[in-house]
């Protein structure tokens, strides 16, 4: 789900120094570079090379990480609060066909017969979800990297920990009920996309989040949004195609992220009213980077470039779009009243103008860039056994 944003829109603001809030210990830098592309693909049969650049970890001072801890009281009762009880959890089988009853075979049936009128381009977004769903263990190792809030001992009691232990559980059921269906639905090559999955997996995610908790959750909140804007998109998709089944199952994984969008951006309202100087800099930090997508690092052995592929479907089709992108941002600015903060420092105000000014920009420039959209090409999807989908 990238987005076709204009780089020298970013590259173009000027930004306040985080150097008196952030303290990086660590610098990495990847040796990778594009040009080696398809020689690298040979020599790493695991995942292929990507992006380049600088990984800063640990930039979160220790004064800092306390917060986290003197803050577990209020999650247990503010943030645990919106997990769901396990017995009163949906789960997959509750919208699949029974394996042990009598009907199954026909059910089957039916969703076969459904599916026949869904078009490719859907199957592809519909797949290209269901891949970024199936890479949770790289969510909660994500989740697992943030200072004072890691989960220490893999069981550990603490509120931060209980939280990413059943987020990620409550997570698990939406990658399998999508892998399921679209394994009945049987209009796509199941092998390229378990294939694809296990690159993904394999390659991780570079969120840029810097084991730092502030840029976690603000990262983690914009993401919860993300999701459940697509995934209800694919539902109303899926009602217009006449498979109120399958409508009915997008729904109800987009609720759940709701349900999580809320927990996770309740974190960062906390952390706005505990330090708003330090969280307005981490927020301008994170969309100056902008936002990567969970799945950025996508590959299915074939497609170097299968994530921009895909998002350019989504865009398309509009499951997920630029303009998704400049809305998320603007709603999370008006629900942290980004723009209300008094009292903050000269970086502080600098990043206050820059966040509260970003999303009018974007939805400037992608204006402007969809005047000027051509047609783009028809390219094989693997995912839909190499039939040409429109970008
Ligand atoms: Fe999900
Ligand atoms: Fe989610």
């Amino acid at each position: 789900m990238s987005l076709k944003l204009n780089p020298f829109l970013f590259q173009s603001q000027h930004l306040p120094s985080m150097t008196t809030f952030r303290s990086p210990k660590f610098i990495m830098a990847s040796t990778l570079s594009s040009g080696s592309k398809s020689v690298e693909n040979l020599k790493k049969p695991f995942a292929p090379p990507k992006e380049v650049h600088v990984q800063v970890t640990h930039s979160l001072p220790p004064q800092k990480i306390e917060i986290f801890k003197s803050l577990e009281d209020w999650a247990l009762d503010n943030i645990l609060v919106h997990l769901k009880p396990v017995e009163k959890c949906w789960q997959p089988q509750d919208f699949l066909p029974d394996p042990s009853s009598d009907g199954f075979e026909e059910q089957v049936r039916e969703i076969r017969e459904r599916a026949k009128e869904i078009p490719d381009d859907y199957y592809v977004t519909l797949v290209g979800d269901m891949i970024t769903e199936e890479a949770l263990p790289t969510y909660q190792t994500m989740l697992n990297t943030l200072d004072g809030v890691r989960d220490e001992t893999g069981a550990s009691p603490t509120s931060w920990a209980v939280w990413t232990r059943a987020w990620t559980a409550e997570e698990n059921r939406h990658g399998d009920l999508l892998n399921k269906y679209l394994y009945l639905s049987g209009r796509v090559d199941m092998r390229q996309i378990e294939k694809t999955i296990q690159y993904l997996i394999g390659s991780g995610m570079d969120p840029g989040t810097e084991n730092n908790p502030y840029l976690g959750f603000i990262y983690t909140s914009f993401q919860e949004r993300a999701t459940f804007i697509s995934h209800g998109n694919t539902a109303r998709h899926a009602k217009d195609h006449g498979d109120l089944k399958l409508a009915q199952i997008c729904g109800i994984i987009a609720a759940d992220e709701k349900r999580h969008e809320t927990a996770y951006s309740k974190i960062v309202e906390k952390l706005f009213e505990i330090d708003p100087d330090g969280t307005v800099m981490c927020f301008a930090d994170m969309m100056k980077r902008k936002i990567s997508m969970p799945a950025h690092l996508m590959y299915d052995g074939r497609d170097d470039n299968l994530f921009e592929h895909f998002s350019a479907v989504a865009q398309r089709l509009g499951v997920y779009t630029a303009k998704d992108y400049a809305d998320i941002l603007e709603f999370l600015v008006g629900r942290w009243k980004v723009g209300d903060l008094t009292g903050l420092s000269g970086d502080g105000r600098k990043a206050q103008d820059f966040v509260c000014g970003l999303a009018p920009r974007i939805k400037k420039l992608e204006e402007r860039a969809q005047a000027r959209a051509k047609q783009g090409p028809r390219i094989p999807f693997s995912w839909v056994y190499d039939r040409e989908v429109q970008l």
